[in-house]
């Protein structure tokens, strides 16, 4: 009592154990309960690493098709979460929609306020990978003036999102299995990372013993946040304003001379390059074999060369992080730059559900309430308004 760490930003502070996922920034490691990610990348599926990060271990074949199925089943959303998302201005941010309405889901559900009960918990976390695709793809089809187009639940996790995003008529719409793959792998690479700002607001709201829709409401909040979820969406305006290649060496200048930032660049835990930026690399070959090549890889892709040689980049350890190559394939997808962020969360969910289980069984959890080092007045006379003026 009365000894605090002044902490800002929690840079040097650990606030819980866990066992979800692993990074050694120095050597560019990224495991998700001990697998590397790029071994789950290649080989494996989204909801199998959904899976992995919420029930700690891969699953049997049957465990699997059970899984599958549970959440294939919970797809659609109450009927009046749809009048809900309709009430919301033409042209709202889907990221204020997903946020608004994944928080709505807990009065839908009053019963995932039961957090102590295994099942219950089950319960919830199978309802909210089931139907963030759906909220998700229902807010960009609000933005576009779109009807709502309801889960076609033959197709499979992914397949179905695009299904609800893009699907223009009566008939089935099936994308390309390439394009189906690229995003899965997109949405593995982006399904935890230890305590980055949106997991540690998941975790300090729900230690509040709150249920867990709204504790992930929270973590949609932060993801929305510049800092976090949103570089993507500013490397593809970065790489849009430079334009062409010839740019490039008086944009570097500027960089160099601190007039602005190479976005996608850098990163706080990576000092070496980014696990996930080599595998989305890769995945911006498969996606543009199907799109065309996005001309703006021509110059991120001398950016890159470029930045790995310069002393500067050299000196401070900055290489290209998960946000550099992102932004083009999503932009193949002809995703608008507002619904990055969006399809972030959607990859994240497993992510946040699993550190919300891990938080609320560990009996050395306490509510989150760091300390302060107060720095204001002391007590001071208050003088009541009448003899003040
Ligand atoms: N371009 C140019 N210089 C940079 C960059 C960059 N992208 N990133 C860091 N630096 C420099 C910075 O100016 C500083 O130089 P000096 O020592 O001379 O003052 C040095 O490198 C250390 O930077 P820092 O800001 O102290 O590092 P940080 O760990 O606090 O910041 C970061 C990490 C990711 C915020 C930062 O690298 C950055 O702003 N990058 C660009 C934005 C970006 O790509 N963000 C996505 C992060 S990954 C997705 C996620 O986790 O949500």
């Amino acid at each position: 009592p009365g000894l605090a760490v002044y902490d800002p930003g929690f840079v040097n502070t650990a606030s819980c154990r866990s066992s979800v996922t692993y990074i050694d920034g120095e050597q560019g490691i990224l495991e998700y309960r001990g697998y590397p990610i790029e071994q789950l990348a290649e080989k494996s599926s989204f909801l199998e690493v959904a899976y992995l990060l919420i029930k700690g271990q891969l699953p049997t074949k049957a465990e699997y098709d059970a899984w599958v199925h549970e959440i294939t089943y919970h797809t659609f959303v109450h009927e009046n979460v749809k009048g809900f998302m309709h009430g919301f201005r033409y042209d709202a941010h889907p990221m204020g929609m997903l946020m608004a309405s994944v928080g709505a889901l807990s009065t839908f559900y009053p019963d995932a306020r039961n957090i102590n009960d295994a099942d219950n918990r089950h319960m919830q976390i199978v309802r909210m990978i089931a139907k963030m695709p759906t909220l998700g793809a229902w807010s960009f089809r609000h933005a576009q003036g779109k009807p709502f187009v309801y889960p076609d639940n033959d197709l499979g996790y992914t397949a179905n999102f695009l299904s609800m995003l893009f699907k223009m008529s009566e008939q089935k719409f099936e994308a390309d299995e390439r394009l189906v793959r690229a995003l899965d792998v997109l949405f593995i690479l982006h399904a935890d990372h230890e305590q980055n700002c949106s997991t540690n607001a998941v975790r300090s709201v729900g230690s509040s013993q709150v249920d867990p829709y709204s504790a992930v409401a929270a973590g949609v909040a932060a993801l929305y946040g510049p800092l976090h979820g949103g570089a993507n969406e500013a490397v593809l305006r970065m790489l849009k304003r430079i334009g062409k290649k010839e740019n490039i060496p008086d944009f570097m200048q500027g960089v160099k001379d601190g007039n602005e930032r190479l976005m996608g660049f850098g990163h706080r835990v990576y000092k070496n390059y980014d696990p996930r930026a080599k595998i989305i690399k890769k995945a911006c070959d498969d996606v543009f074999e199907v799109t065309g090549v996005n001309p703006l890889l021509e110059i991120a892709q001398e950016l890159e060369k470029i930045a790995l040689e310069d002393e500067y980049f050299v000196k401070r350890k900055l290489y290209p992080n998960v946000d550099f190559y992102s932004g083009l394939i999503y932009e193949a997808f002809q995703f608008p730059p507002e619904m990055f962020t969006v399809l972030f969360a959607i990859g994240r969910t497993p992510g946040w559900l699993a550190q919300w289980l891990e938080l609320v069984q560990d009996k050395e959890q306490k509510i989150a309430r760091p300390k302060q080092i107060y720095t204001g007045d002391r007590t001071l006379d208050f003088v009541p308004a009448s003899e003040r003026w």
